[in-house]
């Protein structure tokens, strides 16, 4: 028996598509089963060069569930995540009796449809240190901890070394320029990043490293680095599971930066690189693996949104082919 209306149905689907994915990839589908909705890690979706272990789609799986359910809550339903890890089922919400909207959780699922990467430079006034442990709390669990970079000069040397890695890559150019080159725009059906969206600025650590990226000295890039708001995304473990929770945090954490007007953007993109994980744990002492970097601020200029696939390719019909 389906307990949501097509029109309510449409409101889950809407909020899951506008999560962000890695490369707009929007690795996930929906299973709905009565009162339960399965969301569905799409594994054919496969980044070998940026992402050869699957990894940022099970964390884009997390953003989009974190989504799923604040969009059940909006629609004044209960709501149980229960977290799996069997085969492409990474979780499946519970939709339960009604139950008022919390006005934290419409706050939001307000933000969803205005959170989006902006890979620019933020206005230059500081974030105010309550807002900053806001964002913070947002993203704790058991679990993950979220841990506000102190090395600076540390993190700047090793983003330095990966930019150098990442653009002289050709295989992972090639894999990227896949990802960039046929999005029109974002007004546009579809996936991948629209030019538009990276901006020219072309600083390494605010969005992804291409041929063309300059190498700022490593003070310069500390400098910066000095300016922005960082978060680190760490988990104890690193399974599936690990990493569905890191992405959860990632966009709570997000959609409460959206609330309060401020912007960011994500970066797995030097995680990646053999050995980068531990030289990150070890030289900024991380409490866990570190999953995803967070930069936010307030923004000096707008961003553009990013294009998605159409809803209807969001539904996997009951029995069809996984
Ligand atoms: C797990 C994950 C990893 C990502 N890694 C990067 C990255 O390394 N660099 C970057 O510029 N954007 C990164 N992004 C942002 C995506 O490119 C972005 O979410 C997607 O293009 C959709 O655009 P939107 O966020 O504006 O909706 C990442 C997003 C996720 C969820």
């Amino acid at each position: 028996m389906t307990v949501l209306t097509t029109e309510q149905l449409g409101v889950l689907a809407r909020a899951v598509s506008r999560a962000p994915s890695v490369h707009n990839s929007q690795p996930w589908q929906l299973l709905v089963r009565g009162s339960e909705v399965d969301l569905l890690e799409r594994r054919e979706v496969e980044l070998r060069r940026h992402d050869p272990s699957g990894r940022d789609r099970v964390l884009s799986c997390g953003a989009a569930l974190t989504n799923l359910e604040l969009a059940v809550r909006a629609l004044g339903r209960d709501c149980h995540v229960g977290l799996r890890d069997d085969g492409d089922v990474v979780a499946t919400v519970t939709i339960g009796r009604p139950r008022a909207t919390s006005a934290r959780a419409y706050l939001l699922y307000q933000a969803i449809g205005r959170r989006r990467s902006h890979r620019h430079r933020f206005f230059h006034s500081r974030v105010p240190a309550t807002v900053q442990h806001a964002l913070v709390v947002a993203g704790e669990t058991t679990g993950v901890h979220v841990v506000r970079p102190a090395r600076l000069d540390k993190l700047a040397e090793l983003l330095g070394f990966a930019t150098r890695v990442l653009r002289d890559d050709r295989g992972y150019q090639r894999e990227l320029a896949v990802w960039t080159a046929h999005t029109r725009g974002w007004d546009a059906h579809g996936d991948g990043i629209a030019e538009g969206a990276l901006g020219s600025e072309a600083f390494p650590a605010a969005g992804l490293v291409r041929t063309t990226t300059p190498v700022p000295d490593d003070a310069v890039l500390a400098d910066r680095l000095a300016a922005e708001n960082l978060l680190i995304f760490c988990t104890d473990g690193d399974s599936r599971p690990d990493r569905l929770a890191a992405g959860m945090a990632l966009q709570r954490v997000w959609l409460t930066a959206a609330s309060k007007a401020l912007v960011g953007s994500v970066l797995t993109q030097p995680l990646h690189l053999t050995g980068f994980r531990a030289r990150l744990v070890s030289e900024l002492a991380l409490p866990g693996v570190p999953q995803a970097i967070f930069r936010f601020g307030y923004p000096a200029v707008p961003a553009a949104p990013s294009p998605r696939l159409p809803l209807g390719e969001l539904f996997r019909p009951p029995g069809g082919p996984r």
